[in-house]
Formats: C-alpha cells, sequence, structure tokens
C-alpha cells in the first residue's frame, strides 16, 4: 500500500464528533461540500482545491487507520484514543465532545469500592478498566466486555459497577445509578500518524497552527 503523497487524509469517529470536527475545519476555511449529503453513501470525500480527502470510521478504527497511515490526521475521543493504545502523535485537545470517564453503579456499590472487594466491573472499555482497577487502585476485579448501554449491567445483576462515559448524567439518573469514582476527563482529541508527522511537517503544523488560534 503506498501512501498518497499529493493528499491530506482525514480519519473521522462517525457521528457527532465528525460533525463538530467539519464544522472546527470549517471556520478555518476547511470544506468539503460533497460530505453534507445526508443521502449519500460514499465512503470518502475529496476536496481537490486543497488537496484533503475525508473519511469516516468507527470510532475504535480511527486510531488503528492513523497508525498504519492509511489517514495522516484523526479525530476521535480521548477515550478511544486511551482504549486502542495505538502509536500515533496526539496533537491538540479540541474541546468538545468533553464529559468524564467514571465508575458508576448504585450508591450502594460504594462499600464494595472502599473494601477492596472483588467485584465485577461491566464497560465498553476493558483496557481503561484493566489499567484504573489494576495499577492505579491496585484492586483485583473481574471484567466483563459489553458493546453499549452499559448501565443496563448492574440493574440485571451482571455486574456490581460500570466504567463508562458520563456527558450530562441523565443515563444514571433515570436508571436508579451514580458516579461513584472520577477516572479521567475526555474530550476529542486530533492525532496525527508519526511518518506523516515527519513528511509532511509544514501543511500539517500549519493546520494546527490555524486550528489553535480559533481554539
Ligand atoms: C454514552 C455513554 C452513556 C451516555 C452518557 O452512551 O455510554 O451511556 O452516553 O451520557 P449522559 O451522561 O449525557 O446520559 P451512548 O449514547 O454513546 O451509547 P451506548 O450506551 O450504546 O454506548
Amino acid at each position: 500500500m503506498e501512501r498518497d503523497m499529493n493528499y491530506l487524509t482525514f480519519a473521522l469517529a462517525k457521528g457527532r464528533l465528525a460533525k463538530k470536527a467539519m464544522e472546527l475545519l470549517e471556520s478555518i476555511g476547511i470544506t468539503c461540500e460533497e460530505m453534507k449529503d445526508p443521502s449519500s453513501r460514499k465512503l470518502i470525500f475529496v476536496n481537490e482545491d486543497l488537496k484533503l480527502k475525508f473519511f469516516l470510521a468507527k470510532a475504535p478504527d480511527v486510531p488503528t487507520y492513523v497508525e498504519y497511515g492509511a489517514a495522516d490526521i484523526g479525530v476521535v475521543g480521548k477515550d478511544t484514543i486511551m482504549e486502542e493504545d495505538r502509536r500515533n502523535y496526539e496533537v491538540l485537545n479540541l474541546g468538545f465532545g468533553a464529559c468524564r470517564m467514571c465508575v458508576c453503579g448504585p450508591a450502594e456499590a460504594e462499600e464494595l469500592l472502599k473494601h477492596h472487594e472483588m467485584i465485577r466491573v461491566a464497560t465498553k472499555y476493558p483496557h481503561i478498566a484493566k489499567d484504573y482497577f489494576y495499577n492505579r487502585k491496585l484492586q483485583t476485579v473481574d471484567i466483563i466486555k459489553l458493546n453499549g448501554s452499559i448501565e443496563l449491567a448492574p440493574i440485571v445483576g451482571l455486574s456490581d459497577v460500570i466504567v463508562d462515559i458520563v456527558e450530562t448524567g441523565s443515563t444514571l439518573r433515570e436508571n436508579g445509578l451514580v458516579v461513584l469514582e472520577e477516572i479521567c476527563d475526555l474530550s476529542a482529541r486530533m492525532i496525527v500518524n508519526q511518518v506523516s508527522m515527519r513528511m509532511e511537517s509544514e501543511r500539517i503544523n500549519e493546520l494546527i497552527g490555524k486550528i489553535k488560534e480559533i481554539l
């Protein structure tokens, strides 16, 4: 697979982050009209004038595309970056998509955490959960990987607690759960392929500079 030197390629995490990322890029004069058509099934979009390409990918795949150089630049959440642990440069905190990674559960679970009991932790982020409990809290836990609607797990008795993203807190509230411990703050980040950062340093640094100015 050859690196396309003429274009800078962006991999954007599908959904809200991609939308916000395109708004941010528009404010520095980078647009991609063909990406705005909601009925389109196209996967890759090109701005011929600026020699830019954009594609949307599932969030956990964005750091992978960037590590292998299939994209020079990625926009993805810090949660995904931590979970995937790929060799990329994280160059910018874009600010949007702000939320927190937390240990949550029913209020009673607080005692289980305090006494370092062997508990079950359900999460979409097994790597983050493992690092937090094993390396930071020195607590042995049983981690159960789920793929969504994590809040269900303690409600139906699959786990004692969950490790998940809390944004407004309304999912927790509406399901009788609370934040028990905070792991870290999250937001969207810009990541760059390590080779691209050297080979395309001029274009990439100019882009980073322009974004920094408006943040
Ligand atoms: C995320 C997260 C929580 C919720 C938090 O889920 O996993 O469930 O949003 O937001 P809140 O604090 O504003 O309620 P998402 O909707 O992305 O879907 P998922 O549960 O299927 O992962």
